[in-house]
């Protein structure tokens, strides 16, 4: 097993910076799209043989040196039973708005709702040489989707929500937080190697931050190093590895002595060779010559991203770090 993505998220020294970007899976690889024009978002999820297939896809053609489960941050209540559809981001049938609706989160089971996604990692784990990164959606990113029904800049009905009624804003968050708990835990169970909690909206509410470091205890204690992605807000998650946005120097991070993840701009995989070499060079020296940093976007790759420029990064990455 190539275990240099475990090595530095524990800050452990490494013989070269590891390397995996976010949605590495997805739109911009051709046998993905291929994949696609066959099959729906829902069903490739859903199909272990099928989400495993995707998962492998960027592993074969860069030699990534850690792999991501493909499901949806929603997958585990489309498996509870809430109805969402991706177009391509996801839409709630019928928005949350009331103390029935988040009684509806109750019982969440990951063996009854996604054994698929359970079996997928089990399948991939007899399949892959590098380390399998299981996830979950933060309590607050998963409450903007089932609030606001569907993704805009800001989840104004989220927030008034939380306003409007805080004892029905916490039993939500907590609800959430108990299923992302159950969930991050059978994942590591089936064979996940670490968690990633993605909490891609937590800057817009200051209570996001509040179920983060009990989720990541939870994490630490069944054995696996535990990354955020909270834009904006890197600090006091409890992580052991913050993956730090675009917009955020690592020196947020750092100063709590984090692991970092990060940081690169997914939009400068546009840029010619020399201006993408420049930013790449860029982000690795402001990740400095010690251990505990994983190369990454600062952000998901963009679906229109040039297969070119993630293979120069790979190979530019592995030339600038080996030591
Ligand atoms: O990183 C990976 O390769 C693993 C798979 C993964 C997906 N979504 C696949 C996906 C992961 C880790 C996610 C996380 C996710 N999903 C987040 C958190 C990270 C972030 O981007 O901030 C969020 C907010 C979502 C919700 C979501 N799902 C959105 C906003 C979208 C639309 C994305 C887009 O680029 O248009 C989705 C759909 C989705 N999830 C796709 C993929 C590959 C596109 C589906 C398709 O093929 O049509």
């Amino acid at each position: 097993l190539n275990d240099l993505f475990l090595k530095a998220c524990r800050g452990e020294p490494v013989v070269r910076t590891p390397v995996w970007l976010m949605r590495q899976a997805g739109r911009y690889l051709p046998e993905y799209r291929a994949l696609r024009e066959r099959h729906d978002f829902l069903t490739l999820t859903r199909k272990p043989e099928l989400a495993a297939e995707v998962t492998l896809q960027p592993i074969r053609r860069f030699g990534f040196d850690a792999a991501i489960l493909f499901a949806d941050i929603l997958t585990p209540l489309v498996g509870h039973g809430i109805e969402v559809e991706f177009a391509p981001g996801p839409v709630v049938a019928k928005p949350f708005r009331t103390r029935e609706d988040v009684e509806r989160l109750r019982g969440f089971s990951a063996e009854k709702a996604v054994p698929e996604t359970l079996e997928t990692i089990r399948i991939l784990k007899r399949e892959l040489d590098v380390p399998l990164i299981g996830f979950v959606g933060a309590p607050f990113t998963l409450a903007c989707y089932l609030v606001d029904g569907k993704g805009t800049k800001t989840f104004p009905e989220t927030r008034a929500l939380l306003y409007r009624d805080p004892g029905l804003g916490r039993e939500l968050l907590d609800a959430l937080a108990d299923m992302a708990a159950d969930y991050a835990l059978a994942q590591v169970e089936a064979g996940a190697d670490a968690i990633q909690v993605f909490d891609s909206w937590g800057d817009l509410h200051p209570d996001s931050h509040r179920p983060l470091p009990g989720l990541f205890d939870r994490i630490r204690a069944a054995g696996v190093p535990g990354i955020s992605y909270a834009p904006g807000r890197p600090r006091e998650t409890g992580a052991d590895v913050a993956s730090i946005d675009w917009r955020t120097p690592f020196a947020a991070a750092r100063e709590l002595s984090m692991n970092v993840q990060g940081n690169l701009d997914p939009m400068a995989l546009f840029a010619p060779p020399e201006l993408l070499t420049e930013r790449i060079r860029a982000v690795l020296a402001e990740a400095g010559d010690g251990p505990g940093h994983v190369f990454n976007l600062g952000h998901g790759l963009h679906k229109d991203t040039p297969v070119e420029s993630v293979e120069l990064l790979v190979r530019l990455v592995a030339e600038e770090t080996g030591r």
